[in-house]
């Protein structure tokens, strides 16, 4: 059982100050959602909590297991099990899906190259591109390379299923999918939360995400704040009456 806690978090992103106090403790299993209107501040925490270049801590804490991850470089937070999709995935010319893979796994204290049961990456990757409907061509491509939007989202799944990370951090994973789309990707996430305790902190903005993947809570980011922690109801009240109530000055 592994725990991720974020603490007093206070986050800036070019000269801004935009996550403004944040505290969310998520344990293995566990799927926490945070919805908020645009320009809430929800890329920038996801940034912050795996030390995006650009997104800057200026007070607080991010820990893993107790081990303080505020300050390390990305490389450091994704060795110890943390894991972000990005809202909009960027092109890596010249490397290949399969070797950053291979990279990253190797990388990983204790990890090797075989995943469980002794499958290769190479089956693993396959395994997961079915898993999600991810064409098997672009297995061979260069990373994102010429791939659509909903492809790319697709990806971050791909390589979330195959590094098996402890926690797991999406921005917007449901945007830009087609309905089956939304519905293969969210069974995927929820299976890995029992497959091997995958604890998922979701940014979306839609409740079409949560049909497949249950949430335990529900958390709405306004103005760089937590205002409100729910259950999966709260997720139905904001798709039917917006964040009108929990705008500033309401
Ligand atoms: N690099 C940056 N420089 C200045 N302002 C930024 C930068 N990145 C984001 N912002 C601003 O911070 C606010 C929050 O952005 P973001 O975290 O992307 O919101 P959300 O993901 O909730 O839509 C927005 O007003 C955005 O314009
Ligand atoms: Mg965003």
């Amino acid at each position: 059982m592994s725990i991720f806690e974020v603490e007093g978090l206070h986050a800036s992103a070019g000269a801004r100050d935009v996550v403004k106090g944040v505290d969310l403790t998520v344990r293995s299993g566990e799927v926490h959602v945070v919805m908020g209107p645009n320009g809430s501040g929800k890329s920038t925490l996801a940034h912050a909590l795996m030390g995006r270049p650009g997104t800057s801590v200026t007070a607080g804490s991010i820990r893993l297991d107790g081990v303080e991850l505020t300050g390390t470089p990305s490389w450091k937070r994704a060795r110890a099990g943390l894991f972000l999709a990005l809202q909009q995935p960027i092109e890596v010319p010249g490397v290949l899906l399969e070797a950053a893979l291979t990279e990253a796994l190797a990388g990983r204290s204790g990890a090797s190259q075989e995943g469980d049961g002794g499958q290769s990456i190479d089956d693993r990757l396959k395994q997961e591109a079915a898993a999600i409907g991810f064409d098997e061509r672009f297995l061979r491509r260069p990373l994102n390379v010429d791939l659509s939007g909903g492809e790319r989202k697709r990806n971050e799944v791909l390589q979330l299923g195959v590094l098996r990370p402890k926690f797991c951090v999406l921005d917007e994973i449901d945007s830009g999918l087609d309905v089956d789309a939304v519905r293969a990707v969210s069974g995927r996430i929820e299976r890995a939360t029992s497959e091997w305790g995958l604890g998922v902190i979701a940014v979306t903005h839609f409740h079409r995400l949560l049909r497949e993947l249950r949430a335990d809570k529900v958390h709405v980011l306004v103005d760089g704040r937590i205002v409100a922690t729910g259950g999966p109801e709260l997720a139905e009240e904001l798709e039917r009456t917006g964040y009108g109530a929990y705008e500033p000055g309401a």
